[in-house]
Parts: structure tokens; C-alpha cells; sequence
């Protein structure tokens, strides 16, 4: 509680060298009754609130509960911002890869300018996460990220969300609705599965990019858009365009900037690391230690495709945490389909199919031994240590295959059933 006039130092120039310093303590001024200016240029200033002599304690006491109030409430407010940006910051996005590195190293040049910015990925490839770290990374952070599906909404819906509609627009409409573009005002728009939106809204929307103006529905007048885009698509954009699905016009606009997610197959041992981290974020939320992963595991990771991407990981890695009783997670925790490598259904035609092996070599390549080894050791886990049986999933006859555990120092000293 600081009173304006001071012999010394004025209330005012205090608030401000408080500020200055980003110290955030809650202040109340007190001013004398002829002076309201100068209470309302303290507020401007960040004083919480005023107080005007004379005053009583009841009245001390009231504006005193209110303050602190605030500030909790204010403090709070911070704390959910900084730990929203915090989520969204580049280095919270896991992975060394060349191939994604190298999208991140075009994300973050792009993140500065105003310009439109593409994101092509498989599903689950985190181009949302992206987005979002494009937003908190531009001179926009401040203002809203808004999101919007092209795919979810049928076109007279889409457009309503998008642009808004003014009162009885059409039926059911019953107040004026603010579509996402004015949501979005001083922010960034994310425009996801911008390859499924319907033609008639891809006229509105080139409207939209070239003008910076858009029409609510039922409005008389047009609006002046104040919005950065961003948008994302699983589908090849070109292709819609030679299959007529998608405005050439459009693409243009759409496609200025484009960064492309790897599918995580291709990322090599980003696998690893992202499961580690999953593995910690469900172990700390369960408000237990994060169990290891073991080194079949990893193997079976590096090993298996995930046509769902990264989100697929997330999901089996949740799961396996929340089953898993010891400290090393298995592959039997994983419990992951048992296909032969090949690519996702509704994968997009992206890298052109390539034949379908029954192995595919990953990109970071493998050891050809420590294949072996696991293989052997898989085959001999499903078959409870049979080593008949085991054979024979490994297309060996029995000889070879003790052949190749003596030779991978493990010569037949368990039980044979
Ligand atoms: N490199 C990464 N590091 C950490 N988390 C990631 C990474 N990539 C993706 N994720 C997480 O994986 C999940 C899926 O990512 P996201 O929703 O951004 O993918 P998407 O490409 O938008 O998927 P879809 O096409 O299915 O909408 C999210 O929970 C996201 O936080
Ligand atoms: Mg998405």
C-alpha cells in the first residue's frame, strides 16, 4: 500500500521502478480525494487497485481481500500460460534424426514471418504439435492459436465456424456467432486437413488468403481478417490437384512455406527417445518410477513400422507402463501387432509404394546379429523356450538352431520341453 504523494519517491514513479524490475507484488494506491487522475494513471501502471482518503479499516480490509485475491488469480494465470508455452517450445519436440531436424530447422525459420506455413505429414507425425510450436514461436505467441478441422464439419457448418454468421443466418441460428477467423484475430489460425475441405469453401478461403477479408454468413458487410495461417494435411496436395479435388489457386496460397514430418519409421532411434519420454510422462503421472526399456524392446521398436506414427507409439507405450509390474519393459508389455513391416492402411501416396518385403531394412540400418539374436530369442519366448517349436517359427531345423544359440553363447542351457 504505497500513498501517491511522497516527499521522496511518488507513488507512481515506485510502481513503476517495481515493474521495471518484473517484481509483480500486488500494490494499492491511496490517494487523496481531489486526485482520482492520479489513481487512474497508477492502475494504467499496474496497481491493483486504489484507495481513497479518507478511509476506515473495514474499508482497508475489504480492498485489501480483493487485491490478494487478484493476484492469486493473476499469478495463476501466468503460471498456465508459461506452462502452455512451455509444452509448445521447439525443445520439447523429441528427436535427432536427420529428417526431422531438418523440418524443425525450416520450422523455426519460418516461425519469425508472417507467412503462410504447410505441414505435410503421415497422421500422427505431430503436425499439430508444430503448429502449435510455430504459434508460440512467433510475434503472435500473445495471441490465440485456434484450431480448425476441414474434415470434421459438413460444408454449411464449416463455413459458419469459420467465418461466423450473423443472427437467423439459417435455421437454428438463433444469435450471431463469431466464426474462428475473428477468434483467431491477432493469432495464428491452424487450418488441419486443409486437402478434405469442400470445394465451395475453397473459394471463400482463397478469398480469405489473398484479400485478408471474409464475409460471416447472412452478413452485409465483409470483415478485415487479422489472423497468421497454418495449416496441415496427410494428403499429397498435388495429387488433389491433377485429381481436380483440390483449386490450383489455392494450392498456391496454401503452399508457400511447406515443411514436411517424417513418418516415424524413418526417424531411426527417435524412436528410443520418444518412448522414454512417454514412458516418464505416464510413470510421473501414475506417481511411479519410469520403468527401463529393455533391450528387446527397444529392438521391437526399432523393429516395427507404426503406421500411426508417433501418436501409435504414445498409445503403446501408455499402455505398456500402465501394465507393466516390473522395471524393464518387454516386448511382451509393448504387445505390439505382430504384421510384417509394411505401410499403414489410408497411408498417403506420398513416397510412391515400394514393394512390400517382409523386412524392412530401417533407415538407420541394423545388425544383422543383434537381428538374429533377437529373433531367436522372440521365437523362443512365444514358444515358452521350446526349441522344436521355435524352429520352426525360425524355418530351422532343430540342429541349426542350437547351433546358432551355441554360437550366440547361449548353448542350450535351459530346459527342453
Ligand atoms: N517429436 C515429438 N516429440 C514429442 N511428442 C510428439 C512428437 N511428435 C508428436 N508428438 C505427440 O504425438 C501426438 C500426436 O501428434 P499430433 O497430434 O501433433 O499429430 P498430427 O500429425 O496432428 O496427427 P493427425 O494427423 O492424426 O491429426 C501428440 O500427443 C504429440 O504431442
Ligand atoms: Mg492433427
Amino acid at each position: 500500500v504505497t500513498d501517491l504523494n511522497m516527499p521522496q519517491l511518488g507513488g507512481l514513479e515506485l510502481l513503476r521502478e517495481l515493474r521495471a524490475r518484473g517484481d509483480h507484488t500486488p500494490v494499492v494506491v491511496v490517494t487523496a480525494y481531489s486526485s482520482i487522475e492520479g489513481a487512474v494513471e497508477a492502475m494504467r501502471a499496474g496497481a491493483i487497485d486504489y484507495l481513497q482518503k479518507p478511509f476506515d479499516e473495514e474499508r482497508l480490509r475489504l480492498t485489501m481481500g480483493r487485491a490478494l485475491r487478484m493476484t492469486e488469480l493473476l499469478a495463476e494465470n501466468r503460471r498456465l500460460r508459461d506452462a502452455i508455452e512451455a509444452r509448445y517450445r521447439f525443445e520439447e519436440i523429441v528427436g535427432e534424426s536427420e529428417g526431422l531436424v531438418a523440418a524443425l530447422g525450416t520450422v523455426g525459420k519460418v516461425a519469425a514471418s508472417e507467412g503462410s506455413v504447410l505441414i505435410r505429414g503421415e497422421s500422427g507425425t505431430g503436425k499439430e504439435l508444430v503448429a502449435r510450436a510455430i504459434h508460440f514461436n512467433s510475434r503472435r505467441a500473445g495471441g490465440p492459436f485456434v484450431a480448425v478441422n476441414s474434415a470434421a464439419l459438413p460444408d454449411t457448418l464449416l463455413e459458419a465456424e469459420l467465418f461466423g454468421a450473423e443472427a437467423g443466418a439459417f435455421t437454428g441460428a438463433a444469435k450471431r456467432r463469431r466464426g474462428r477467423v475473428e477468434l483467431a484475430r491477432g493469432g495464428t489460425l491452424f487450418l488441419d486437413e486443409i486437402g478434405d475441405m469442400p470445394a465451395a469453401l475453397q473459394v471463400k478461403l482463397l478469398r480469405l488468403l489473398q484479400e485478408r477479408t471474409f464475409t460471416p454468413l447472412g452478413a452485409e458487410a465483409e470483415q478485415k481478417a487479422d489472423v497468421r495461417f497454418v495449416f496441415a494435411t496427410h494428403k499429397d496436395l498435388a495429387a488433389e490437384v491433377k485429381a481436380g479435388r483440390f483449386r490450383e489457386d489455392l494450392f498456391y496460397r496454401v503452399n508457400v512455406l511447406s515443411v514436411t514430418l517424417p513418418p516415424l519409421r524413418e526417424r531411426g532411434r527417435d524412436v528410443i527417445a520418444l518412448a522414454e519420454r512417454f514412458a516418464q510422462q505416464t510413470a510421473a503421472q501414475m506417481g511411479r518410477r519410469a520403468p527401463a526399456l529393455g533391450d528387446a524392446a527397444r529392438q521391437s521398436l526399432l523393429r516395427y513400422p507404426f503406421p500411426g506414427n508417433v501418436r501409435e507409439l504414445a498409445n503403446v507405450i501408455e499402455r505398456a507402463v500402465i501394465l507393466c509390474d516390473g522395471d524393464v519393459l518387454t516386448p511382451h508389455d509393448l504387445d505390439l501387432p505382430a504384421v510384417a513391416p509394411q505401410r499403414g492402411p489410408g497411408a498417403p501416396g506420398e513416397s510412391a509404394a515400394s514393394t512390400p518385403e517382409l523386412f524392412r531394412l530401417p533407415e538407420h540400418g541394423v545388425s544383422l546379429d543383434e537381428l538374429e539374436a533377437s529373433l531367436v530369442r522372440q521365437a523362443l519366448d512365444r514358444t515358452g523356450g521350446n526349441k522344436s517349436r521355435a524352429a520352426r517359427l525360425l524355418g530351422l531345423t532343430r540342429a541349426t538352431l542350437r547351433y546358432r544359440l551355441e554360437k550366440l553363447g547361449d548353448g542350450g542351457s535351459e530346459g527342453d520341453a
